[in-house]
């Protein structure tokens, strides 16, 4: 089967029959011999590809299939992809090939890709070819076909590659496996529209689709009943949020509706482009009481003339008056940011805005990535490409001035308190719980165990370099 479909109408509910067939199999295979046939799913990328993988987690639980995160024992293993750089993509070759012969030693392991990598032509075309143990294949608009896929590998044996151009629906209804119980990821929409020059997303995710209102209330509500207190609401540009509904619902109002919902505490949201921030929706944060004190607000560059080149649709005075209208807004707002080092043309004025920009807005930290080559965006056809030395010259002072700006915010928060949603035991000393800030802040404080998924008001004591140590306190 070789589908390479345009625009097709999601039919989830005919995945039924495939799901019975497959998990009556796989109960009988429980029966006989006591244990679950197992899955693991290796998921790369953002937190769209983590959610999708959430959905197909929740899809194999219902049909018999049990997790593991041992290689070997899989029965089926997942690749869950991203082609946002080029070392996403090289990560996953590398270890596609080392699963080579764990195919041969177990011929009936199932072996798929699917995500963004597939969605482009050519790296679909060398993932067939040049890994033949790759078993299926399909895209980032027909993950819930799984079970139908499958179920055709295995009745049939031969490979399946099926994947979709764009997907006309959003798919209600699947189940999700979510790995917390107190906080979850909610797309409320997906695809881009945006066509910034160096992305490739809104080629491997489709055009801009919001979700119905109605569908995002009833999914948080129910989860709040489960005892969710967290949610993070997801988009490539979240700002943009209901352009495409006939009821032209804003961001900002479906803000309001889900800050009404009983049980629910934190409300989080990301992307945010500068582009599309209202001041509707600054209002809407700052009147919101479960909505955080934090901003995702990528800015890519500092200069104008790279803004340009980009096809970002602000300049650098436009994002910094922006960033002044939301600290005077909200006072407390922790903002953290996206850059991009050596994008074609840059030049070290270029750079030097760069710098301006992060000196002048203070993030409370960044992620920052070497401009990557997509083959197919507009950007790597741009002359001018920056040779690596100097890319990397400029990443390394770029990540030193935003280390210690960081630095110091975090000091000054040393003697505060803040409300921390506990979420593990820390890795690296047993005897300590970590959690999150409103503002986002990773602390690590003594505690029981059973605080993990409770609020603890934790005092700041100390600071380290990814994160705040601090001892709880009684308020
Ligand atoms: N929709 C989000 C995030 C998209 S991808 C947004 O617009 O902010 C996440 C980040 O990857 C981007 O913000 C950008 O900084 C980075 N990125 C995307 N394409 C890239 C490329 N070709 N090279 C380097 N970084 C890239
Ligand atoms: Fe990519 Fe730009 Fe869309 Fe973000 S807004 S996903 S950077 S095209
Ligand atoms: Fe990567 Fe796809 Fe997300 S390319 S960043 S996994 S949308």
């Amino acid at each position: 089967m070789n589908n390479i479909k345009k625009n097709i109408l999601n039919d989830y509910d005919n995945q039924k029959e495939y799901m019975d067939r497959i998990k009556e199999r796989n109960d009988v295979f429980f029966n006989k011999f006591g244990i679950r046939r197992k899955y693991m799913i290796l998921t790369y990328g953002c937190q769209m590809n983590e959610h999708d993988s959430e959905r197909m987690e929740g899809l194999l639980g219902n049909i018999g299939y049990e997790t593991t995160s041992d290689l070997k024992e899989a029965d089926l293993i997942i690749f869950n992809t991203c082609l946002v750089r080029e070392n996403a993509e090289l990560k996953v070759y590398g270890k596609l090939g080392e699963l080579k012969q764990l195919k041969k030693d177990n011929p009936n392991l199932i072996i798929a890709v699917c995500g963004c990598m597939p969605q482009k032509e050519e790296v679909r075309d060398y993932i067939t070819k040049k890994y033949r143990h790759v078993d299926l294949v399909f895209g980032t608009h027909n993950y819930y076909k799984l079970p139908e896929m499958i179920e055709s590998k295995t009745q049939t044996n031969n490979r399946v590659v099926d994947v979709w151009e764009d997907g006309e629906d959003l798919i209600e209804g699947m189940p999700a496996k979510r790995k917390y119980g107190y906080k979850a990821f909610i797309n409320i929409m997906k695809g881009c529209n945006n066509f910034c020059t160096y992305c490739i997303v809104p080629y491997t995710r489709g055009r801009e689709r919001s979700r119905l209102p109605e569908d995002i209330l009833g999914e948080i509500m129910k989860l709040a009943k489960e005892g969710c207190k967290e949610v993070t609401l997801l988009g490539q540009n979240v700002n943009s949020y209901g352009k495409s509904l006939e009821s032209k619902v804003s961001f900002a109002q479906l803000l309001y509706m889900i800050n009404d919902i009983e049980g629910i505490r934190r409300i989080r949201f990301m992307t945010s482009h500068p582009k599309d921030l209202s001041d509707e929706l600054i209002d809407a944060m700052k009147n919101c009481k479960k909505v955080v004190e934090h901003l995702h607000l990528p800015f890519q560059s500092g200069s104008s003339r790279i803004l340009k080149k980009m096809n970002r649709k602000y300049g650098k005075e436009q994002y910094l008056v922006l960033v002044e209208k939301i600290k005077k807004a909200i006072p407390d707002i922790s903002l953290t940011t996206d850059i991009i080092v050596g994008f074609p043309g840059e030049t070290d004025e270029d750079f030097e805005d760069t710098l301006d920009v992060v000196k002048k807005v203070g993030f409370d930290s960044a992620f920052t990535f070497l401009y990557s080559i997509r083959t197919g965006t507009p950007a790597a056809e741009m002359k001018d490409q920056i040779p690596d030395d100097i890319k990397h010259e400029r990443f390394d002072k770029l990540l030193a001035t935003i280390n210690s700006i960081s630095a110091k915010i975090n000091q000054d928060m040393i003697g505060r308190t803040f409300e921390v949603l506990v979420e593990n035991i820390s890795k690296n000393d047993k005897s300590m719980l970590s959690g999150r800030t409103r503002s986002f802040k990773l602390v690590h404080f003594k505690g029981p165990k059973e605080l993990i998924g409770k609020f603890a008001n934790v005092k700041i004591t100390k600071t380290k370099t990814w994160f705040l140590e601090g001892e709880m306190v009684q308020r």
